[in-house]
């Protein structure tokens, strides 16, 4: 008789960690918070109608159906409290406290630690007040990059090309209210050039454990044109993060980060995820995420070859040396699909068709923006669908990766056909 876990959230990141904590023999059941059309019909998985936000019915709903650990997806809820309130009503929970999620959940915050501890970043100034950052604008020799400091649904970043759009965006936010109370302070951060990495760590509070690295493609279009999005596709493994540099950040990021927080008592248990620039002067952290990443788990999941539940058991009891991960020596890509007008506009629904097809053709396919409605699974906006496949080659893993999106089809499909294909060319 195996346990049951709760996996909170319902996008693409969900369905990964569900499908993954499915495969463990010590799990009968996972229960997700609310899941999505995918993790609906997920073997092994069930969706409960309580929203990730909603703090007090995740307890409850943990406690009825008496968990054995909560396992948090989005930033959100780590960021108002919600493993700090399963740890008070006695359950176990990954991911970190409040306190220690503060390192995404405020960049301006985030931006003085890392300062404070000399951990390479760009420089930047904090404002509340919009006169005060224009006149400090005015003085920059270079055109800064304008931030909300508070969540802002991965909105918050605005990479302005001219003085006259940061002068702009800072009074989107701070005068405008364009992001509301997560806009009541801007940074001024100074812009960095180069390739950007995304390096994961599972965390245990004192030691960690570097993920294969995942290397995301933000940008719409093929190419890396059009509008930053959460992320359109992913794959392992990157050119760039190799394990030389992976080290180097474990050494020179993860390590003092995780020893700071814990002397000010805030010790990180969960992912931490580093989003780093390589610049010519070394690798620079552009900001934390205190979770997973959306679509990397997509593709880095797939290649765990030890139990999830055993590495995040781990991490919450702070055992990670002697239980680190295993990893598959494989290629994996992930492509998204994504609905029309992503990421400025939602669409009507719209009946999703081959599903099956790819799944034949050897993909799994994760759920992010979908809804059931009787036998037909629709495309609700947002991102809609994540194809990953994993083979002993990253060409073998792209090509398989974009047939099983070829094999899908929904009005308006947005998806790039580059992902994990020109990695040569990739960049932010
Ligand atoms: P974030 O929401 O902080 O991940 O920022 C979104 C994107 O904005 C990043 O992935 C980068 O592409 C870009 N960005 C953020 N900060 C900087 C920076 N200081 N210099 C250059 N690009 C940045
Ligand atoms: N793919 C970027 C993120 O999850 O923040």
């Amino acid at each position: 008789m195996g346990d049951t876990v709760l996996v909170v959230g319902g996008g693409g990141r969900e369905h990964a960690l569900a499908w993954s904590l499915a495969q463990s023999p010590q799990v009968d059941e996972v229960l997700l918070a609310p899941g999505n059309a995918g993790t609906a019909v997920e073997p092994g998985c069930r969706n409960l109608d309580v929203k990730a936000s909603d703090i007090e019915g995740v307890v409850a709903a943990a406690r009825e159906h008496e968990v054995r650990l909560v396992v948090v997806g989005p930033e959100d809820p780590l960021v108002d409290g919600l493993v700090d309130a399963c740890e008070v009503a006695g359950i176990p929970a990954f991911g970190p406290s409040a306190a220690a999620a503060q390192l995404e959940g405020s960049k301006s915050h985030c931006k003085a630690f890392l300062l404070e501890h000399g951990i390479p970043t760009g420089a930047a100034e904090t404002f509340t007040d919009a006169e005060a950052a224009r006149a400090h604008l005015a003085t920059l020799d270079a055109v800064p990059v304008i931030k909300a400091s508070g969540l802002a649904a991965g909105k918050g970043v605005i990479v302005a090309e001219s003085k006259q759009e940061a002068a702009d965006a800072i009074h989107d936010i701070l005068v405008d209210g364009r992001f509301g109370a997560a806009g009541a302070e801007v940074l001024l951060e100074e812009r960095l050039f180069g390739t950007e990495v995304s390096v994961l760590a599972f965390c245990d509070g004192t030691d960690f454990s570097v993920m294969p690295a995942a290397q995301d493609h933000k940008r719409l279009l093929d190419g890396d044109e059009g509008p930053n999005t959460g992320g359109m596709g992913a794959f392992h493994p990157s050119p760039i993060a190799d394990d030389a540099l992976l080290a180097d950040v474990g050494r020179d990021v993860i390590a003092p980060t995780l020893a700071a927080l814990a002397a000010e008592g805030r010790p990180y248990k969960g992912v931490l995820y580093a989003g780093m620039m390589l610049t010519a002067s070394g690798p620079k952290v552009i900001e934390f995420n205190c979770r997973f990443g959306d679509p990397e788990t997509q593709v880095v999941l797939p290649l765990l070859t030890s139990d999830l539940l055993d590495a995040f058991e781990a991490c919450v009891t702070g055992t990670l040396a002697a239980n680190q991960p295993t990893w598959a020596d494989a290629a994996a890509a992930t492509v998204v699909m994504a609905s029309a007008g992503y990421p400025v506009s939602s669409a009507a629904p719209a009946a999703i068709s081959g599903l099956a097809d790819a799944a034949t053709l050897g993909t799994t396919v994760f759920h992010a923006g979908t809804t059931a409605a009787g036998d037909d699974i629709l495309a609700t906006g947002g991102r809609v669908l994540a194809v990953t496949a994993v083979r002993p080659t990253l060409s073998e893993a792209a090509e398989a990766a974009h047939a099983g999106v070829d094999a899908i089809t929904f009005e308006g499909a947005q998806r790039r056909t580059d992902i994990a294909r020109a990695t040569a060319e990739v960049r932010a």
